[in-house]
């Protein structure tokens, strides 16, 4: 089947079959490798995108719910050649280690302060719930997004 999608501000066309993810489609048609493939069952949050301004796992969204849509990656996050606050942050605070978790990480804190744009440590952490790391043992990541808040 075929699916008009609006992706990072462009419209996209691409063939996709019937129980394809949004995740394969970004990922293998649409040459956006940024959101990650660690589980394929909504567990991890390294897939995370923005869909209609909604934070999902795009692993557990078909490309076929998403004709129609508009979905932003973490492709999509900077601005004019500039990198997010966000994005930023996360480099700044040593919040990146092996890096597979943090497309999902940025996406989902990005998301976080555009709805609260002064986040208690509480709301920090129920935002990034969905978001697993292996590696950094989380206190940078918290560190980076109130880092982020601050800029
Ligand atoms: S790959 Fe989608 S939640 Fe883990
Ligand atoms: S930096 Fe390796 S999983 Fe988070």
């Amino acid at each position: 089947m075929r699916v008009e999608l609006t992706v990072n501000g462009e419209t996209c066309e691409t063939d996709v079959w019937a129980g394809e993810s949004l995740l394969t489609t970004l990922r293998d048609r649409l040459e956006l490798p940024g959101s990650k493939n660690a589980c394929e069952q909504g567990e991890c949050g390294s897939c995370s995108v923005l869909l209609d301004g909604e934070l999902v796992c795009s692993c557990l969204v078909l490309a076929a719910q998403a004709d129609g849509h508009d979905v932003v990656t973490v492709e999509g996050l900077a601005e004019n050649g500039e990198l997010h606050r966000v994005q930023v942050a996360f480099v700044e605070a040593g919040a990146v280690q092996c890096g597979f978790c943090t497309p999902g990480f940025v996406v989902a804190a990005a998301d976080l302060l555009r709805r609260v744009p002064d986040p208690s440590d509480d709301e920090v952490r129920e935002a990034l719930s969905g978001n697993l790391c292996r590696c950094t043992g989380y206190q940078k990541i918290l560190d980076a997004v109130h880092e982020a808040a601050g800029r």
